[in-house]
């Protein structure tokens, strides 16, 4: 996302993953719900292995194919990352139902396929009822994390609307934090870090 302010999205992502780093333990289940290049991925398959699975979805073909190619290159067993060609809404329907209530975190790194023509972004319907899904589907002690991107059109409607539904969470159900640079000019990425108790 080479036109998005650089600092912002190098504090953005990286407050995500320190998170994650910071929580996720080898063979912890997690769910990656915007698969893209599959860094995310290759990142929490680092973390859960040995004995983790990352579950990944990504609606674009080419997306799901340059995942498991920079998973590949890495050497992480095929076994370690299911990916899903499917929209992240639909993931309940299509990880083993065995794991709901059992996943030890979710990342959300929205907005469009870096090196994409920008065409194929996330949207708030889908993300929103994935969201709430997945907050379902987390273990107890469990965390969300979403990177938003408010700068590319239709960014700032849906960076507005996880903001509203993570601050609309009852205090007993969700613990619920934002991460977000103050002095840019532009519209600046954010992280929001969800916690079930
Ligand atoms: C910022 S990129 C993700 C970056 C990726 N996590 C990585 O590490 O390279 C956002 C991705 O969301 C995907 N996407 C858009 N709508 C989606 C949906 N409804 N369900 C799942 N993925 C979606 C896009 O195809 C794009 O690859």
């Amino acid at each position: 996302m080479t036109d998005l302010p650089t600092a912002s999205i190098l504090l953005a992502i990286p407050f995500a993953h320190a998170v994650l780093r910071d929580h996720l333990a080898p063979g912890d289940l997690t769910l990656d719900a915007t698969a893209g290049n599959g860094h995310d991925s290759l990142f929490l398959a680092s973390l859960t292995s040995p004995g983790g699975r990352v579950f990944a979805c990504d609606i674009q073909p080419a997306a799901i194919t340059s995942a498991r190619t920079l998973l590949h290159q890495h050497g992480v067993p095929p076994e370690s990352v299911h990916l899903f060609c499917a929209s992240h809404d639909t993931f309940p329907a299509l990880l083993p139902p065995s794991i709901r209530g059992h996943l030890a975190a979710a990342i959300f790194n929205l907005g469009y396929l870096p090196g994409s023509d920008k065409s194929c972004v996330t949207s708030p319907n889908s993300t929103l009822a994935a969201i709430s899904s997945a907050l379902d589907w987390l273990r107890p002690g469990g965390l969300l994390v979403a990177v938003l991107y408010p700068g590319h059109p239709g960014g700032l409607e849906e960076s507005t609307a996880v903001r509203a539904l993570a601050s609309s969470l009852p205090r007993h159900s969700a613990h619920a934090v934002e991460l977000k640079a103050l002095n840019t000019a532009t519209p600046a990425p954010s992280t929001i870090v969800i916690r079930k108790p």
